[in-house]
């Protein structure tokens, strides 16, 4: 269960980070201060330049993460000023330090990106980098990853009520088999959900891991990637709702750009990509700019296998 490279999924390279940073001058994120904040901002050239046009511009970055996309707004557009939301304090934590030497230009907002209200204000630009940070997924006690023993938690937000654990010893065994099927594409979904059900408590990503290797047959235990990979992105999408939040944002997000102002998001799998390609060119108030998405040059998917699977799409706001 160590191997990280088992860790990975075909639709979702957020969980196969590539850490080639040198972490000594990075963010720390615990109290104690030993594990690093680290992540790799991907497409980001492809983001700035298709969303960044105007240097005294107003920003907004939904998911600012450790930071690196809004350092690199701020740093194209040296008059503007960027609002940086994330849910994870951690996060914001993070970006804060990251940022410092911008401080009179961020305004922080922890929170949901759905639940932001920007009152008056109008965008130039607004990106939107989606998921977990590699920081998320690396930092153990988070719950996300099955390469470390920790609790099922998985909220982005900890403030959230919601976790992993409530929806693996809670949720009727119908229930689990839809969410492995819709949101981790698994097509033993019934047989899974059916052996969780059998052996909960389950208490851990090691046991809830274990729990799946040893229902699926021996094909599929030791098939191009672990078989609790695709369960473990079902999950955390339920626990932090990530498809309806972002729905709902790309109905609202619109609304806050001016005319002319221009949204970027970036997406992780085919689930997220399809609500993103269908609502912008469904919107009234935008025009897509990208007929395709634009992915990852061969060299950037080489340097962080995180980017393999990330789809930018750009759109503008017309009136
Ligand atoms: C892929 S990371 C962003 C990394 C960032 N672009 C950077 O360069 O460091 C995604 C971040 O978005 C946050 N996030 C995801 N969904 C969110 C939501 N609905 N509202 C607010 N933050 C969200 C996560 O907590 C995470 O920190």
């Amino acid at each position: 269960m160590s191997d990280s490279a088992t860790d990975s999924s075909s639709t979702d390279s957020q969980n196969t980070d590539s850490r080639s940073t040198d972490s000594s001058d990075l963010p720390r994120v615990n109290e104690g201060g030993d594990i690093p904040f680290t992540h790799i901002p991907v497409l980001s050239k492809e983001l700035i330049e298709g969303v960044v046009s105007r240097p005294a511009g107003v920003y907004l970055d939904a998911t600012v993460g450790g930071g690196g996309h809004s350092e690199l707004i701020l740093a194209a557009a040296p008059e503007s000023c960027l609002v940086a939301i994330d849910q994870d304090e951690q996060a914001i934590a993070a970006a804060q330090i990251q940022l410092a030497k911008h401080q009179e230009r961020v305004r922080f907002w922890h929170g949901n990106f759905v639940d932001y209200d920007p009152g008056g204000l109008q965008f130039d630009g607004i990106v939107a980098d989606l998921g977990v940070s590699s920081a998320q997924f690396d930092i153990p006690n988070r719950g996300f990853s099955f390469r470390h023993e920790a609790p099922l938690d998985m909220r982005m937000n900890q403030q959230q009520s919601l976790t992993a654990a409530e929806v693996i010893n809670h949720w009727d065994e119908a229930k689990l088999a839809e969410i492995f099927y819709v949101y981790g594409e698994e097509r033993l979904s019934r047989r899974i959900a059916r052996r969780i059900v059998e052996r909960r408590p389950l208490k851990t990503t090691t046991e809830l891991a274990e729990t799946i290797f040893y229902c699926v047959p021996k094909s599929y235990r030791y098939a191009r990637i672990h078989p609790a990979t695709r369960v473990f992105q079902a999950l955390r999408i339920a626990v932090n709702q990530e498809l309806a939040v972002l729905e709902k944002f790309l109905h609202l997000s619109p609304l806050w750009l001016k005319p002319g102002g221009r949204i970027g998001v970036i997406s992780f799998h085919s689930l997220e990509d399809r609500l993103v390609k269908h609502t912008f060119r469904e919107s009234e108030l935008l025009q897509v700019l990208t007929k395709k998405p634009i992915v990852p040059q061969e060299e950037e998917m080489q340097q962080n296998v995180r980017s393999r699977s990330a789809k930018l799409r750009l759109a503008e706001r017309l009136v």
